[in-house]
């Protein structure tokens, strides 16, 4: 009998969107501890871009993709959280989510609400995860606190305005032109710079007089710079993404000279790294989104053999919200 196969976005050389190509796989059979997912939706995130041009290193060839929801078809031996016909969903791979399914261990995937529908799930666990982290763990938000959020109208930055505006702080959103103000500011912002044409810094300290508490920071190399001559003294400046490419070196004595700054450079990963930090994150998000305090809009959608369509929207800075592959 021929072995089982599904179809997978595959990729034999780093570069553009034109390297990825609809391909047939195996199906992958779940070693111990392990379950397959059939996928109803895939993730879209910007670290696949990163995987896909080699910022981030992997070996070749490989698969794409670190996020999907759907069902539990197989369960490996010792598996315990996760029955057949269960829905889930994950978000840190492994790598290969941009298929009709994939193998996951099972404690690197969450159960999912039957509030929550296949397609906001995949819109939403890893970013919203990451918003969670950014606000809650990374930099603690609270009641009047002033927070700049970059991309504000993107995946990540759509939870993270609503969610920041629920814990009762002040934000101000920096986003790429005025439709993204617009839904930046029907989210909750405060205030909308669109960076495009006016002086992040200058305008943050005209809105805080003394600087802002914390930004959140994902474009990286173009707004760097800008982002530090935000903050007030004592300051966090979180660096969490090169969508407009990784930003600079920087030499310490420019906290100091700037206000005794703090700086990081978190990556979820780390702060979900074990199932109990897994769940805690998750649970935290599906908890804000069944209360309605952070709304997931409905997601944009591109058919899985589409994908490379998908890269090149959200690299050309087109789209809003989030982004979802369907098998
Ligand atoms: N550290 C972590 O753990 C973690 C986890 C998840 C995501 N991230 C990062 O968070 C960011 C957002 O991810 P996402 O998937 O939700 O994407 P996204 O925010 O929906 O899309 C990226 C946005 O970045 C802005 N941008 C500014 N300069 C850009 C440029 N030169 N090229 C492309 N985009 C540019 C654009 O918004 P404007 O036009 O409004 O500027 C664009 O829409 C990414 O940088 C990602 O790497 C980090």
């Amino acid at each position: 009998m021929a072995a089982a196969t599904m179809k997978a976005i595959r990729i034999e050389s780093t570069g553009g969107p034109e390297v990825m190509a609809l391909a047939d796989a195996p199906l992958p059979e779940p070693g111990a501890n392990q379950v397959r997912v059939r996928h109803h939706a895939i993730g879209v995130n910007f670290i696949d871009i990163y995987h896909r041009t080699g910022l981030y290193k992997n070996a070749l060839p490989m698969g794409l993709g670190l996020e999907a929801a759907g069902v539990v078809e197989a369960v490996g031996a010792g598996v315990t959280r996760f029955k057949e016909g269960d829905r889930i969903v994950y978000s840190a791979g492994p790598i290969g989510a941009y298929a009709e399914a994939n193998v996951v261990n099972e404690t690197q995937a969450v159960k999912l609400p039957d509030s929550i529908a296949f397609d906001v799930a995949a819109a939403s666990l890893l970013k919203g995860m990451t918003a969670r982290f950014l606000l809650r763990k990374t930099f603690r938000v609270e009641r009047g606190h002033d927070v700049v959020i970059h991309a504000a109208a993107g995946g990540v930055g759509q939870i993270a305005v609503q969610w920041a505006k629920h814990l009762g702080a002040r934000v101000i959103a920096v986003v790429g032109n005025d439709a993204k103000a617009a839904i930046a500011t029907s989210l909750g912002a405060d205030h909308a710079i669109i960076s495009a044409r006016e002086d992040i810094a200058a305008r943050v300290r005209e809105i805080t007089g003394v600087g802002a508490h914390v930004v959140y920071d994902s474009v990286g190399k173009d707004t760097f710079e800008a982002s530090l001559d935000s903050l007030r003294p004592l300051g966090m400046m979180v660096s969490f993404g090169n969508a407009s490419g990784p930003a600079g070196a920087l030499a310490p004595s420019e906290l100091q000279r700037r206000g005794s700054l703090f700086l990081t450079r978190p990556t979820l990963f780390h702060y979900t790294a074990t199932v109990e930090q897994l769940d805690e994150t998750a649970r935290d998000l599906f908890d804000v989104v069944e209360q309605g305090a952070v709304k997931i809009a409905a997601p944009t959608r591109y058919a899985l053999a589409n994908a490379a369509q998908a890269h090149i929207d959200l690299e050309a800075r087109k789209t809003t919200g989030s982004l979802v592959l369907i098998p």
